[in-house]
């Protein structure tokens, strides 16, 4: 190999090894920017409000009312909308299976907040409305409708599945406290 060629073949290495030396960092911090970004419920969770002059603050069974539902993200995991879910305060008689009634505390009962149809954020029935059954969940885009009730069932509109059901408890305090994973993936996800 004559002194050009070594050179060439020199600074190729050189390039090909600092590469080499960069990578794992390269992999390492791929990987924790995915991890924080994509961090899901888990039990132990405690809800917060999503929205509003309180976001933030830890549910409790004393925040609503009956017939009222908020946003709330788990604590600390707003970053990863998929976490988004909507607690709904329901007459504890009236809530039903379908629902997984392990998973409600005194008719609270909680479902992801993302349409199933194309994923747009859905809405709590305020009051009743005309030819709907109170409460209801409904979406804003395309008019999906839910029975929180019954497990989320599809009332109407063009929604393939239910709401999936994040799973609840109260602790000693009365917070509103993860139970357990979502029961199906959200949103659009088959
Ligand atoms: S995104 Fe909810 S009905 Fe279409």
């Amino acid at each position: 190999m004559d002194r050009r060629r070594f050179a060439n073949w020199s600074l190729k290495a050189g390039i090909v090894a600092a590469i080499a030396a960069l990578l794992p960092g390269v992999v390492t911090l791929r990987g924790r920017s995915r991890t924080s970004a994509t961090r899901g419920v888990e039990p132990g969770d405690r809800l917060v409000f999503a929205l509003g002059g309180n976001a933030g603050e830890v549910i409790t069974e004393g925040s609503f009312t009956q017939n009222e539902a908020v946003l709330a993200y788990p604590e600390g995991k707003s970053d990863n909308h998929e976490n988004l879910a909507m607690v709904c305060k329901l007459d504890p008689a009236r809530v039903q299976p379908p629902t997984d009634m392990a998973g409600t505390a005194h008719g609270i009962v909680a479902y992801s907040a993302i349409c199933t149809h194309l994923g747009c954020t859905v809405r709590f029935s305020e009051e009743p409305m005309e030819q709907a059954p109170f409460p209801h969940i409904h979406c804003p885009c395309h008019g999906a409708m839910f029975d929180p009730q019954h497990g989320s069932t599809v009332l109407g509109g063009p929604a393939p599945r239910p709401l999936p059901q994040l799973p609840i408890k109260l602790n000693a305090k009365g917070e509103v406290i993860v139970a357990g994973p979502f029961s199906a993936p959200i949103g659009v996800k088959a």
